[in-house]
This record gives C-alpha cells, structure tokens and sequence, in this order.
C-alpha cells in the first residue's frame, strides 16, 4: 500500500495551486508544496475513503487534494479560525468556496475541547490541527476513537510534535494494526487502526450510562428534518423563516433588543441562529450534536456574508462556560 501510495504520488499531475489562494501570506512556499499535496492525493486515491475528517483546514489544499484524489468521498473539516497555529482569521472560507462541488462540511471549533469528534467513524481521520506537542496527542487520541486510518501531518516538525507524536505510537500501541511514515515535506505518518478497538472505543462509548455521547448520537441529521419540532417548515424554507409557533415565540420575546449579543444555546437545526444573525445580532450557537451545527451552518448558504456575526461551537455547555472563564 505505501509503494503505491508513493508511486502514485510520483505519477499524479494533481496541482493544489489551482485551488490556492493567491492572497495566502504562505504564497511564496506554493512551488516547494506541489509534491506535499500529490501525497496527500495519492493517499486518498488509494485509500479511497467514503469518509474523511481532518483537524486543521486552513485554506483547505489538503480538503482539495483528498477530495480530488476520491471525488465521492463525503469530508468534514474543523478548524479553530484564529491566527494561531499556522492558520488565518477567515481562510476556512475559502476552503468552503473551493470544495462546494463537493459533499464537503465545515466546523469552527476547537477540537482541544472535545472529547468526541463529531459524527462516527471515518475512514480517514487527518490530524494538522495545533501541532504543539500536547495538541497533536490530543488530536490523535480523539481520532484513535473514531478513524480507520490516521494521517499524522508534521511528524517530523519539530522535535516536540516527533516526541509527542512517538509517545502517542508508543502508548497505543497494542491499538495500532500498523503504521509508516512517508517522508517529505514534514513527514507523513499514516496509521491503521485496529478495528476491534475502534469498535469499543466508539460504539462501547455510546452505551456507557454515564456518558453524554449515547444522548449526543441520537441527535442526527434525521432527528432534525424528519422529527424535531418545526421540521416540516424548515424543510420548506431551508431555515430562512420562522414559521414554527415554538420558534416565533422566541424572536417576539427578544424582540424587546435590537442588538447586542445573542448565545444559542442547543442551536439545533439553526433557523433562530439564522435569524439573530440576520437581525444584526452577533451570535454564538453551540450544540453538543455535530449535526445539528451542519445543518445550521448550511442555513446560511445563500448568506454567507452573515457568517461574520456568528461563531459555530460544537461543544457541551459546560465546556463553554469554561471556555468562556478561560478567556
Ligand atoms: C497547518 S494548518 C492546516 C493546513 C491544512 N490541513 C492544509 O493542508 O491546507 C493548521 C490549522 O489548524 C488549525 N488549528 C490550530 N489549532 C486548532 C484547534 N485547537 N482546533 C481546530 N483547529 C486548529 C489552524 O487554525 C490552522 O488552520
């Protein structure tokens, strides 16, 4: 699988610069990325994963290069949007731009606060997210729980994410069916998990008692557009009205404000998000379901120009509140 995996890369004609943005403060490194993404493409052309998570988007090169590789896969990226870690404030969005012919969805979050990926297992997990160290542990221990294979971007970085990231190798181990590390640009480590601890990883999580993922699960994308409250009329309008009763109730009672901030919190499907954000409120949503956060997110896809005023969490309230200490 490697010797193909290289092979391919070799052969490809795949070029992210098509894709790149020509305003990225990095432009000056394109040329020397060229054969750094051919891989990325050659690992899902090979791998062909259905489905895809990858920690740290940015501008989205590498969104591109697995979704051109295997245009059928189904992609999920999530990225903090600062200008820490090697991303830029607003990059996130033109990564969304560039894959919209795909089935690609998009997540501002921090994933140091999660103890859950969104969604279930993918066959792929890609970790290029806080590549400190500690952050790539924790990356990895969120995708050992839900990946079938593991793509570990910057192995060789720094000394401190080759510690942290053979630490992690070392530790799990007895978890690990195999794992190699391609050399380049930073060095790409590709892990295969086991798929008998993947299974209790994931789904015996989901059946503890005293976890919150079983309750988390149950809300799904069909939750929300076949069951949950007012889904006949967001079926019909995407979202972009409020004409569910339970709804309208909220915007009259805050009807009482003009501006100001708004938190929704259990954002669900998004039409109230949508609609503070519209009102001109800057707004926070956050849901513990990761699809919920999808389809509020899509509520804005004719809209994108409001997305400024809002900020996506998926996170459990708790963990805000301790976020919002934290800041
Ligand atoms: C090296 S860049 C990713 C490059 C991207 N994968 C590509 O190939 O184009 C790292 C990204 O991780 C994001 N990031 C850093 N810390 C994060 C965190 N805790 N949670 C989510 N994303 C984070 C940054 O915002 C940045 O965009």
């Amino acid at each position: 699988m490697f010797e193909l995996i290289i092979q391919k890369a070799k052969q490809s004609n795949y070029d992210f610069r098509k894709g790149a943005n020509p305003s990225d403060p990095l432009a000056h490194l394109f040329d020397d990325w060229v054969d750094y993404y051919k891989l990325k493409w050659a690992i899902a052309n090979v791998l062909k994963p259905t489905s895809i998570l990858e920690i740290g988007v940015r501008f989205g090169y590498s969104a591109q290069a697995f979704l051109y590789g295997n245009p059928d896969a189904r992609y999920v990226g999530i990225d903090l949007d600062t200008n820490s870690y090697g991303g830029v404030k607003g990059a996130i969005n033109w990564a969304k731009e560039t894959t919209q012919s795909f089935d690609a969805d998009f997540i501002i979050a921090d994933t140091q606060t999660l103890e859950y990926l969104p969604g279930n297992i993918y066959d792929l997990v890609h970790v290029d997210g806080q590549q400190d160290g500690d952050g790539s542990f924790h990356d990895l221990e969120l995708a050992l729980k839900q990946g079938r294979y593991v793509l570990v971007d910057g192995y060789f970085w720094t000394r401190q994410n080759y510690v942290a990231v053979s630490d992690f190798l070392f530790r799990y181990a007895n978890l690990l069916d195999f794992y190699g590390v391609i050399p380049g640009y930073a060095g790409e480590l590709l892990i295969k998990t086991s798929p008998s601890c993947l299974e209790q990883l994931s789904h015996g999580q989901s059946y503890k008692s005293n976890s919150s993922l079983a309750i988390r699960q149950a809300y799904t994308a069909d939750y929300y557009t076949k069951d949950c409250g007012g889904f006949d009329t967001y079926r019909r309008n995407k979202g972009k009205r409020l004409e569910d009763p339970r709804l309208q109730a909220i915007a009259t009672i805050s009807s009482l404000k003009t501006k100001g901030y708004v938190l929704d919190i259990g954002c669900g499907r998004g039409e109230l998000t949508y609609y503070f954000a519209r009102q001109g409120f800057k707004t926070t949503a956050i849901d513990y379901s990761a699809d919920a956060i999808q389809l509020a997110v899509k509520c804005f896809d004719e809209s994108k120009n409001l997305l400024t005023n809002v900020s996506f969490f998926v996170m459990m309230l708790a963990l805000f509140r301790y976020k919002l200490n934290m800041i």
